[in-house]
């Protein structure tokens, strides 16, 4: 049977220059590196400068992901753009790259779902692909987490960084099979009921003020493994695979201890998990992406690879999806 699958085409990445160690945060609040490297594994993360945005780094994310797919701007009629921290309240920021991009055609929107982001515009993606109502699509997660951060607040401001990642996608025929190129199978989930463990004290129809992050990590940690772990079974479950077919494992980069946590108990050994988060910190929507650039870029990720990608983040929302290189 022929179906339509989203096959990703190229990824690309944009970091701001900017980078801010651990021992950075020195008479900023009280903190050691020892501290963040043994409850999270982060070292460092990219803090956008003054005239950097989330669009400007989602355009430069997006760029480098149609040159590697070797397409132009004008081969796209979707971007779906993962964020938290759009540059303004609307019109959403997906538009705004769209314009950057000289894109006339086709449509762009935002979607909302913080450090799951980008599974969900994956997702999201994928169903208009193979919906028939688009050919190629940007997908993007961006963000620049730096400008909700209480930079008082020690509990939090050592966790997040900035940065965007994107991928291109391209609807193209498969068999049907779990043998076929492209998105196999994806698995969304939230609950409301969470909301308070992590969330953003502001927005413009409460505040009228953007807000700063505020979290219960210790809550958050206390969920995040089970719910990873039970949206990933249900994707294996649901395409037929288990743990010994993923060739790669490429998690939402929020604290070490999840990712080792969660690849040991889905049995997918250390040397199968794509590791970014010493370097960038918890970049939300944009972490996953900017994981997939890197191990494409160095050699790692190869055409046929089965890459197991997930998140799990405010809301609380969380999500797998399954895609073959
Ligand atoms: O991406 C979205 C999803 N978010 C996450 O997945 C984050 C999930 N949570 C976590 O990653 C972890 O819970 C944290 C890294 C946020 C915290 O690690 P933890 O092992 O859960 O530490 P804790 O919150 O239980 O805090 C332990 C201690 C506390 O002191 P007391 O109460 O034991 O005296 C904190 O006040 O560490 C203290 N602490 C710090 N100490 C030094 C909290 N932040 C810091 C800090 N430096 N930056």
């Amino acid at each position: 049977m022929s179906v339509v699958r989203s096959v990703i085409r190229g990824t690309g990445s944009r970091l701001p220059e900017r980078v801010m160690a651990n021992a950075d945060f020195a008479g900023m609040v009280e903190t050691s590196d020892e501290w963040i490297v043994q409850r999270t594994g982060i070292k460092r993360r990219h803090i956008a400068a003054a005239e950097e945005t989330t669009v400007s780094l989602a355009e430069g994310a997006a760029r480098e992901a149609l040159a590697a797919a070797g397409l132009e701007p004008g081969d796209i009629d979707l971007i779906v753009l993962a964020t938290a921290t759009p540059n303004n309240t609307f019109p959403a920021s997906a538009v705004q790259v769209q314009r950057r991009l000289g894109i006339h055609h086709g449509f762009a929107f935002d979607v909302a779902a913080v450090c799951s982001g980008f599974v969900y515009a994956l997702t999201t993606a994928d169903l208009y692909l193979r919906g028939g109502m688009a050919k190629r699509a940007l997908v993007i997660g961006a963000e620049t987490f730096s400008r909700i951060l209480d930079w008082q607040d020690r509990s939090t401001c050592v966790l997040f960084g900035d940065g965007a990642g994107a991928v291109v996608l391209e609807a193209v025929a498969g068999e049907g099979t779990p043998a076929d190129r492209g998105v196999l199978v994806s698995r969304l989930r939230s609950d409301g009921a969470h909301e308070q463990k992590l969330y953003v004290d502001g927005g413009p129809s409460t505040t009228g003020t953007v807000g700063k992050l505020r979290m219960e990590g210790r809550e958050v940690f206390k969920h995040a493994v089970g719910m990873i772990t039970d949206v990933v079974e249900d994707s294996f479950a649901a395409l037929g695979v288990a743990a010994d077919d993923v060739d790669w494992f490429v998690p939402h980069q929020a604290n070490r201890r999840i990712i080792d946590a969660s690849a040991r108990k889905l049995g997918i050994p250390p040397e199968k998990v794509v590791v970014t988060v010493d370097d960038h910190g918890n970049t939300s929507a944009a972490s996953i992406p900017l994981a997939l650039d890197r191990a494409v870029r160095d050699g790692r990720i190869r055409t046929g690879d089965l890459v197991l990608l997930e998140a799990m983040g405010g809301g609380f929302t969380w999500g797998a999806v399954l895609v073959r290189w």
